[in-house]
């Protein structure tokens, strides 16, 4: 009777949780904007005569005016990289400019005017005249950025308009993306890739405003806890792209009316108009173009590309030192074992229960005899307590701010509470000095991650203002909070990677995990999909969920396995363990009223398919290793929908691509017994099916679609021809040692008999890769002409060459039917 009404319960405070949040037409700015088309007397004029060109700063300046007297400044410049930026700005307001989003401040490069008449210029990037930003001067003005002949992106006036003073800080504007099929971006939402239409469907724009969004729903362009105002606009010919670079809620809506036109009409809160503009050509360019400006991610230790075992809570650490334990008799890899707020004393972090958690330093002493890590949550809310050394020390000085001074408290896990203002450099120092050994008592190397949850950041029992902060709220320097809403998060965990960074003396790259992030926060944080649910349409949703935040930077990216919320039946936990194993994080987590579900607790059928799952990630960590080497030196994504490096493949949502050699399409329908794959590339692409559990191996064609039979084992998964793929297929029960192994390589020849293949290697946890060029990089050519061979050298990093091959298992096309791999012992030393 009793779980009975706590269930009601907790279902309906999640309901209310859920409910809170606006829809355009609840949000003032939001639902004026969207109703109110722009009259011609609004309409802005660019006066191109008057063109100011400082040729110290490689900025170009236009006023812009209109009938009603509004009179506006147009930059415009070229930064290096095929990207361009345009600001507009009010000239008699000043406007919040955001600060430490950006990786470094980008320098304008000159440019050149080949056309300037009364009515049109034409500017180009130095010596690069395929690329120029034509000027119309309307009204309204319009201005194109055009690549070759073709342009690609319109940005379209006629919906520019700014709020009075008097009215408040919104503005919108429009950009139409001339050629384009599909639009992507707008992370982070729960629905397929492409962008739908919001216009002409009864539906509300996308919305980025980060918020608590538990048991939120999919297919829906509802907030959740991230924001990244990218759009990316593509078609099979081209891809171009925008970067919105403001953190102010804002609302987006999207329609495909005008064919080969989709556009995009941004309605922002507050803050300043500061857009910029990729060229592309391909996928791979804007998207580099883009993590360009706001940086890419370190390397992460090699363990932190384990498996994670996590649960709200393990409220003991006889419960943690057990389900390690099990974990370990039972056969299943991991390498971190995560507490939740339940470990703390009162939910006050940097301490320990005292009753439950009374000996923290033998449990990692124990963990790290195991080779287990051990991570702690750390939220961003401080419990208003004058016994808490953390709170009696940012009292006044480090927290949010009301108007009128006074520190902001709200309700949180711990009750009452006041949040770091971490915009604040002091108040990060503050922050991330409790990050010490010698301030974090009880804490030692093995707690070797940090978890910032709930940094959206979230406020409870305030639906007034949907669970967080009222926009009123003052930060450091008076900014307020409205301006710099998205990046709470983000600012929180630029704290904790500077606090983890100090604490460890610069020796060891930071692990965190956030929930809230923003632009430019895969610098300091991986992150993860938020609170689900375990039910097939969330499984569904994360393979789109994290290839967007892929194409965006963030790469290190996971979804709670099983649902957070729920129990899910045997069928979808086995089948999410499956689609998990290649998502950059694998992090099995579950919310306080599921039952158990560590996968030792299941029939030994069910725990069969866990571990068969958890061993093909471990065997495949060095592919993962060595593509998070090419985000840290370029970044690209890691994992890549099929159109990244297949144009004509749009809209295959639960297809994946690692990197370029691994094809992964799970199965993600209840009670599926065959799985339709569809093959991309072309008649002369051909892919090897690879199930390493059952020894089968078969070639399919590119450009052909193929229907596999599955049973719960089966969870098909595919190399290119062409590729090498370098696996470890050494029984292990963590990351540890993992590098010293013998590896086996599976070389795919194509059809004429070639594979080529790059394996990285450093020491998996300093930053000497960087600092030192102290890493390995190894690449590998297999021929069969004029005789057949394998050779591989070392092209970068002055690591000595550590690797061990095994044996090589070469496949190759054969004239029709299945193929039997040769499998080549390789003799050490050789
Ligand atoms: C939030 C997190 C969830 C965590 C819980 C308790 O709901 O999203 O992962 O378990 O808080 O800390």
């Amino acid at each position: 009777m009793i779980t009975g009404r706590l269930l009601i319960l907790v279902l309906l405070v999640n309901f209310t949780r859920c409910d809170i949040y606006k829809s355009c037409s609840e949000v003032t700015f939001c639902s004026k904007f969207r109703n109110y088309p722009a009259t011609r007397s609004e309409y802005f004029t660019a006066e191109i005569g008057e063109v100011n060109e400082d040729k110290m700063t490689n900025i170009l300046t236009l006023p812009l005016s209109n009938e009603k007297d509004v009179k506006l400044e147009l930059q415009v410049s070229f930064l290096s990289n095929f990207t361009a930026r345009l600001r507009i700005t009010e000239v008699n307001r000043k406007r919040y400019e955001l600060k430490e989003v950006l990786d470094h401040e980008p320098h304008a490069v000159k440019y050149d005017i080949t056309q300037q008449t009364n009515h049109k210029l034409r500017i180009h990037p130095h010596g690069l005249h395929d690329a120029s930003i034509i000027i119309s001067r309307g009204a309204p003005f319009s201005l194109e950025l055009a690549y070759k002949t073709h342009t690609r992106i319109n940005f379209d006036s006629s919906q520019l308009v700014f709020e009075s003073a008097e009215e408040g800080e919104a503005f919108s504007f429009n950009v139409g993306f001339q050629g384009s099929t599909n639009l992507y971006g707008l992370h982070h939402h729960a629905d397929r890739m492409t962008l739908r239409e919001t216009v002409e469907a009864d539906s509300d724009p996308y919305r980025l405003k980060n918020v608590d969004a538990g048991q939120y729903q999919t297919n829906s362009t509802k907030s959740l806890y991230g924001a990244v105002p990218v759009i990316y606009g593509h078609s099979k010919k081209s891809t171009s792209g925008i970067f919105l670079h403001n953190a102010a809620q804002q609302w987006v809506d999207i329609t495909y009316k005008e064919k080969l036109k989709p556009s995009a009409r941004f309605i922002v809160e507050g803050g300043t108009l500061d857009l910029f503009l990729f060229f592309g050509p391909s996928f791979k360019d804007v998207v580099r173009q883009y993590v360009d400006l706001t940086g890419r991610m370190h390397m992460p230790q090699l363990w932190t590309l384990g498996y994670h075992q996590c649960r709200y809570s393990y409220l003991t650490q006889d419960d943690v030192k057990e389900v390690v334990t099990k974990m370990e008799e039972y056969d299943f890899p991991m390498d971190a074992i995560w507490l939740d707020i339940d470990y703390t004393d009162g939910k006050k972090y940097f301490t320990w229960n005292p009753q439950n958690y009374s000996d923290p330093v033998g449990l990692q002493k124990y963990l790290a005899s195991m080779n287990k890590r051990l991570i702690t949550i750390i939220d961003p809310h401080i419990k208003v307590d004058s016994d808490y050394p953390v709170y009696v020390g940012g009292q006044g000085k480090y927290f949010v701010k009301w108007e009128n001074g006074s520190d902001f408290q709200g309700d949180c896990w711990p009750g009452l509470s006041s949040y770091i203002d971490f915009l604040s450099p002091e108040a990060r120092a503050y922050f991330a000095n409790w990050y010490r050994y010698d301030k974090f008592n009880g804490s030692t190397e093995t707690l070797a991650g940090i978890w910032n949850d709930m940094n959206e950041p979230s406020v409870f029992n305030v639906p007034q203002w949907e669970n967080t902060f009222p926009p009123e709220l003052v930060h450091y320097g008076n900014v307020r909070h409205r301006d710099i809403h998205n990046m709470y998060g983000f600012l929180q965990t630029k704290a904790t990677h500077e606090g983890l960074l100090a604490r460890d003396k610069h020796l060891k790259r930071p692990f965190i995990l956030t929930r809230s992030y923003f632009a430019g926060s895969q610098r300091y944080a991986a992150m993860w999909t938020g609170d689900n649910t375990g039910d097939w349409p969330y499984l569904q949703v994360t393979y789109s969920e994290c290839v967007l935040s892929n194409l965006v930077g963030h790469v290190f990216c996971g979804a709670d396995v099983g649902g957070f919320f729920w129990d899910p039946e045997p069928e979808l936990l086995q089948r999410w363990y499956q689609a998990g194993v290649w998502l950059p994080f694998y992090r099995g987590h579950a919310n306080a009223d599921t039952k158990r579900r560590e996968p030792y607790l299941f029939p030994d059928d069910v725990q069969t398919v866990v571990r068969n799952a958890l061993k093909t990630r471990y065997k495949h960590l060095l592919v993962f290793y060595t593509l998070f080497y090419q985000h840290v030196t370029n970044g690209d994504p890691v994992v890549r929908p099929l159109f990244y490096e297949y144009p004509d493949m749009i809209d295959i949502d639960d297809h994946i691509l690692i990197g370029t050699d691994i094809l992964a399409t799970p199965v993600m329908e209840k009670g599926a017994k065959t799985k339709t794959v569809h093959f991309p590339g072309n008649e002369d692409t051909f892919w090897y099916r690879a199930d390493l559990c059952t020894g089968n191996w078969t070639v399919h064609r590119g450009g052909t679609n193929e229907t596999f039979n599955v049973d719960i084992q089966n969870s098909p998964y595919f190399y290119r021809a062409g590729s090498i793929v370098v696996v470890t297929n050494k029984q292990r029960t963590s990351t540890e040692g993992l590098l010293d192994d013998h590896f086996t390589i599976y070389a795919n020849a194509d059809p004429k008999g070639y594979a080529t293949g790059f394996l990285y290697s450093d020491d998996g946890v300093s930053f000497d890769y960087q600092d030192k060029d102290y890493f390995c990089l190894l690449e590998m050519k297999y021929y069969t002409h004029p005789v057949y061979g394998f050779h591989y050298e070392q092209v970068k990093g002055n690591m000595e060459l550590n690797f061990s091959f095994k044996e090589i298992v070469v496949h190759e096309i054969p004239e029709s039917g299945n193929i039997a791999p040769i499998s080549i012992e390789v003799v050490p030393g050789k």
